[in-house]
């Protein structure tokens, strides 16, 4: 996985997601993840661009418009918005957010496509085979026969194809992609799909349509033959590029990240990077790199079954509207990312594990332990944090946990491993409980002889609290800002592109300034009681 560097940009990507439907937790899990590892490259002073946005020259969105007795566009115009104000409202700062139909976005497609025309590795010739419609994807006869001709993803028989098109050359790609697998161990995440994706190419590529006929106008032209239309994949794939080929903004290029799930690897692993392989050999393009990595996560699946049309059973908007009215919208950040399909196997939603996770490790650790803290500081200091004898050795053993603690978070992040990050900063909330439960404050507050010891521990506690809501921070921002607030602390991250954040600094065991004010307010993650629903 590339590692951040602070000295240029961190550009990652999420899917564009098709406008054909509304957004379901599927889309705000990519999104929210890649959030969230933005926002922790910007907490550490990083500039950190994030886009996502929407694909909408698929043919189904024309058959979608057209049972409402829409245009297609007024139909994704709809849909585009929902994706959008969905992730504002979701508490995502996206830099950008492209959307197909944007002439900036096909002005830059036309100028790949007529490239690589110009330079031969796309030709003209007819396509006879399989054709995935609900995935808008040519099946290779191996993969259909394989599949007994239906689509893996949604059961529907594959369509026998015939007609003319453009194709790609992308069976002159196999020993480059391989070498380039070769010599970029971290290329694709995690290492299962890797070597799946590898197996696949040396099974041999075929040559690839990336044009279709009889789009009946809805996407973006093949230049020089306007008949065809460019694949939806093929201008889908180069919103990455299009959208940072600007004078502005070139050098974002490449990409640190491309966020994706296992469902679109094919286009991202191999068609992808083999097509900027043959870009960069365009002239002027010699600067189009390949993206430094991909990171495929897995699915949600819906109390225990797989999300689909037919069981009805999506987490939809409505659905995931109603968890954060019912735990609010950080309690939903954190089940996303500490219990997500990050790795090759799927996920469950449920929401039995989402009560039990967000009152033991919400209400019962986090909130519990903000609570515990804040409420004897008020106690027994008169609200204000009192200065320990001894800030930096006094307390050594709850400071090294929180150091520990925030070495692996680094690497987790680092490493885009969102859950492993919640895994380390909860560490530090278990550490305070055991640290007070160890010291008891409560009992030293009695004895008039041992103040300094008392004033240690409670500030030793904050401190440690200090270090648990920078940690969580990218992941439940509105509630950590909430612990700094009460903590009395000015911290303020920037939001956008430009990262302020001071991670590293903050980090530093003692610099929790004595006196400060502490607030105790209402708890930060009220107990759940499922039976009174
Ligand atoms: N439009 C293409 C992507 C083009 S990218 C150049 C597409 N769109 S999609 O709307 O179907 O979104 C697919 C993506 O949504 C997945 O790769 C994943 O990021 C997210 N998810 C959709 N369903 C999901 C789950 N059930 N679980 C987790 N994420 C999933 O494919």
């Amino acid at each position: 996985m590339s590692q951040p560097n602070p000295g240029r940009p961190y550009y990652i990507t999420t899917p564009i997601y098709y406008v054909n439907d509304r957004p379901h937790i599927g889309h705000v899990y990519t999104t929210t993840i890649a959030d969230m590892v933005a926002r922790d490259r910007r907490l550490r002073g990083h500039q950190a661009f994030l886009l996502t946005g929407t694909d909408e020259h698929a043919a189904k969105v024309v058959d979608a418009a057209k049972e409402r007795g829409l245009e297609p566009l007024q139909w994704a115009d709809q849909n585009a918005a929902s994706f959008e104000s969905t992730f504002a409202r979701l508490g995502i700062r996206n830099q950008d957010f492209i959307r197909t139909t944007q002439e900036r976005h096909k002005e830059r497609v036309r100028h790949y496509v007529r490239a690589l025309l110009d330079k031969g590795d796309v030709y003209e010739g007819t396509y006879e085979g399989w054709y995935d419609a609900g995935q808008e994807e040519y099946v290779p006869d191996n993969k259909a026969e394989q599949w007994e001709f239906l689509s893996p993803v949604n059961g529907k028989p594959l369509v026998r194809k015939k007609e003319r098109n453009w194709f790609f050359r992308l069976s002159a790609f196999q020993d480059e992609l391989l070498a380039h697998y070769e010599k970029h161990p971290d290329f694709l995440l995690p290492i299962a799909r890797r070597n799946e994706l590898i197996g696949r190419i040396k099974e041999g590529l075929q040559d690839v349509p990336m044009s279709r006929t009889g789009s009946g106008g809805w996407g973006i032209g093949v230049p020089g033959d306007e008949e065809q239309t460019i694949y939806v994949w093929i201008d889908a794939l180069f919103n990455y590029l299009s959208t940072v080929d600007t004078e502005e903004r070139r050098s974002l290029w490449p990409a640190d990240v491309h966020l994706i799930a296992k469902d679109i690897l094919w286009f991202h692993a191999c068609i992808w990077p083999a097509l900027l392989m043959a870009l960069r050999k365009c002239p002027g393009h010699e600067w189009v790199a390949l993206p430094r990595s991909i990171r495929a996560h897995s699915f949600w699946i819906s109390e225990g079954r797989k999300m689909s049309k037919s069981l009805g059973n999506f987490i939809t908007l409505e659905k995931i509207d109603d968890y954060c009215q019912r735990f609010g919208l950080d309690a939903l950040r954190y089940y996303l990312a500490s219990r997500g399909p990050l790795g090759t196997s799927d996920r469950d939603f449920s929401e039995g594990l989402f009560i039990e996770v967000y009152n033991k490790e919400l209400a019962n650790s986090v909130g519990n332990c903000a609570n515990r803290v804040t409420v004897m500081i008020g106690k027994y200091c008169e609200g204000k944090l009192p200065a320990a004898a001894d800030p930096v050795d006094g307390t050594k053993e709850l400071r090294e946990l929180c150091e520990r603690a925030a070495g692996r978070h680094a690497e987790a992040m680092a490493a885009l491993d969102v859950d492993q990050a919640c895994a380390a900063a909860l560490e530090v909330f278990t550490g305070i409980d055991a640290y007070i439960d160890a010291t008891a404050p409560f009992k030293l507050a009695k004895d008039p002889a041992r103040t300094d010891e008392l004033a240690t521990v409670l500030y030793s506690c904050a401190e440690a609290l200090r270090f648990g809501s920078l940690l969580l921070w990218p992941i439940m921002p509105e509630r950590m800002q909430e612990v700094w607030r009460r903590l009395g602390l000015g911290y303020a991250p920037a939001l956008e592109d430009e990262g302020t954040g001071k991670l590293d600094e903050w980090l530093r065991w003692g610099e929790s300034v004595a006196g400060t004010p502490i607030e105790r307010g209402a708890p930060l993650f009220a107990r759940y009681d499922a039976s009174a629903g």
